[in-house]
């Protein structure tokens, strides 16, 4: 039989597959290069994507050359937009040119990061202690890069279960073990990872206790404090408090001290989800804001979002590895240090997570922390959080605008409010439609939620791309398709209006 291998067989192979890398290096860096001039989304026709559902498990090989040539014309084309300057949906970064390069390195490389002696776990230990530095933990925290911050937020509650488990003698048993109900303290702002937390770890739905906000959708600190006395005098078992820094829907930072001060009272673990705000400690106008992160527990960030490394890229920090250890550790044979070679050391990130295989993650943070420097990452900050400023001021400039929410870091909630008295759900619909407008016509993608029950438009600011044009450009291109939307909305009225009276008379 043949031998079997995925390499080419002989120099004219690899020297073609050469070729055919340079070419879509070229390829790639022309389209970031030229993203600007293109629409920020271009929605996939039905024929695209029919080709792509019917593409049959394909048996043979085909030339690589051929399958790119594909890539090309159904892949390429269709992106989820986040790679454009009028980008601001959700919160999500943009990648950049050298985080192209570092995830080539690093597939390159391909080494799986559980642990061991090579370079790409002292790569990750860099890293995590550049964190440790950057947020203020004291050099015995331990860290782990995730996929992102919703595997951080729960790996940092499996850590504060497994010190109360602990506590209780249940660390064998689990919850079941405990004398009471656990529960997880964040506010009703909180991300919906923590929920999905909760379920996970055996805390179920309700076991996630949503403290109310102020008007500033900031975390209630003595509502928080009065719930935890109550559940704890019904019987429950507090596990942990979680504090936003930088909520999801409108950037809020919760009062970290205060909070931190409740914990610190009722001896309860604080974790901190700084998914996008934790970076902000990089502007020294918003760090005072942020002064109660030193205190967590653990703290979980992206670094795909503000720092626009490429996805997948997030990390959790635990102030006490002996709490991130606790849930993860195991001493099976098969995954025991040897004394030399690769399976020699003592960094074992599989024992600080849920994973066993796990990418070079580090070296795309790595790379990108050391290509432009922390200054640089500071000037994009306060370069996003003045877009937010301008668009918020482009808001409060005109009376048919209403902000839903402070801007109080980069997130904008607005709204297009029309006359005073105008009908709210006619205001929906227009916002809507408006937005459905700008998105599918490639103008700006911003994207939705719900402030105070009403239809928001959400900007949320980390683009590196985005310039101040960008976001007048938006405001005009909004209020042109607001008023299409009302024009639409009127005539459909009147026709509706027209067939009810013929239909009457
Ligand atoms: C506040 C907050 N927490 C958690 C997450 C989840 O992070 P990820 O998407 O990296 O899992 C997000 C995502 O936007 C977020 O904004």
């Amino acid at each position: 039989m043949a031998h079997v291998t995925l390499d080419p067989s002989d120099e004219a192979g690899w020297a073609r597959l050469g070729s055919l890398g340079h070419a879509m290096l070229r390829d790639m860096f022309r389209h970031l290069q030229q993203v600007r001039r293109q629409p920020a989304f271009v929605p996939m026709p039905d024929a695209v994507r029919r080709r792509l559902r019917q593409l049959p498990l394909p048996r043979q090989g085909s030339a690589l050359e051929d399958v790119y040539a594909d890539f090309k014309r159904d892949v390429l084309p269709f992106g989820g937009g986040n790679l454009h300057p009028r980008f601001w949906g959700w919160v999500m970064g943009n990648g950049s040119p050298g985080g192209v390069l570092a995830e080539m390195l690093a597939a390159t490389l391909n080494p799986n990061v559980w642990g061991g002696s090579h370079a790409a776990v002292e790569i990750e230990a860099q890293v995590i202690a550049w964190c440790r530095q950057l947020m203020g933990f004291p050099e015995a925290a331990t860290g782990l890069l995730t996929s992102g911050c919703s595997l951080a937020n729960l790996i940092g509650l499996a850590a504060a279960r497994g010190r109360v488990l602990r506590a209780h003698g249940a660390l064998e048993d689990g919850v079941r073990g405990l004398p009471g109900e656990p529960r997880v303290y964040a506010s009703v702002e909180a991300h919906n990872s923590l929920e999905r937390a909760a379920r996970l770890l055996g805390f179920g739905r309700s076991g996630l206790r949503t403290v109310p906000v102020g008007e500033d959708f900031r975390m209630d600190p003595a509502a928080l404090r009065a719930q935890v006395v109550r559940d704890r005098a019904a019987g429950d078992v507090p596990i942990a408090v979680v504090a936003t820094a930088g909520t999801v829907a409108t950037g809020a930072i919760d009062p970290l001290d205060a909070i931190a001060d409740v914990c610190a009272e009722l001896g309860l673990w604080l974790h901190v989800d700084g998914a996008f705000g934790a970076l902000a400690v990089l502007d020294p106008q918003t760090a005072p804001q942020l002064t109660g992160l030193t205190r967590a527990d653990s703290l979980a960030f992206d670094f795909h979002k503000w720092l626009s490394v490429p996805y997948e890229a997030g990390c959790v920090l635990v102030r006490d590895g002996r709490d991130h250890r606790r849930p993860f550790e195991s001493d099976t044979p098969y995954l025991t240090a040897t004394a030399t070679g690769p399976g020699a050391g003592d960094t074992w990130y599989c024992d600080l997570g849920p994973e066993l295989s796990r990418g070079f993650r580090g070296l795309k943070v790595w790379m990108t922390l050391r290509e432009h420097g922390v200054d640089t990452f500071r000037a994009l900050v306060q370069q996003s959080l003045g877009h937010a400023r301008h668009l918020a001021r482009c808001i409060d400039a005109d009376p048919r605008l209403e902000l839903l929410a402070p801007v109080g870091l980069n997130v904008v909630c607005f709204r297009y409010c029309g006359a005073p008295g105008a009908d709210e759900s006619a205001l929906e619909r227009v916002n809507q439609v408006a937005l459905g407008e700008l998105q599918t016509r490639g103008v700006a993608v911003p994207s939705h939620t719900r402030i105070d029950g009403r239809f928001a438009i959400r900007a949320a600011f980390v683009n590196h791309r985005t310039r101040l044009e960008d976001i007048e450009l938006f405001v005009d291109a909004f209020l042109r398709a607001v008023e299409s939307a009302e024009a639409d909305g009127a005539k459909a009225c009147g026709t509706a209006r027209g067939m009810r009276g013929g239909q009457t008379g």
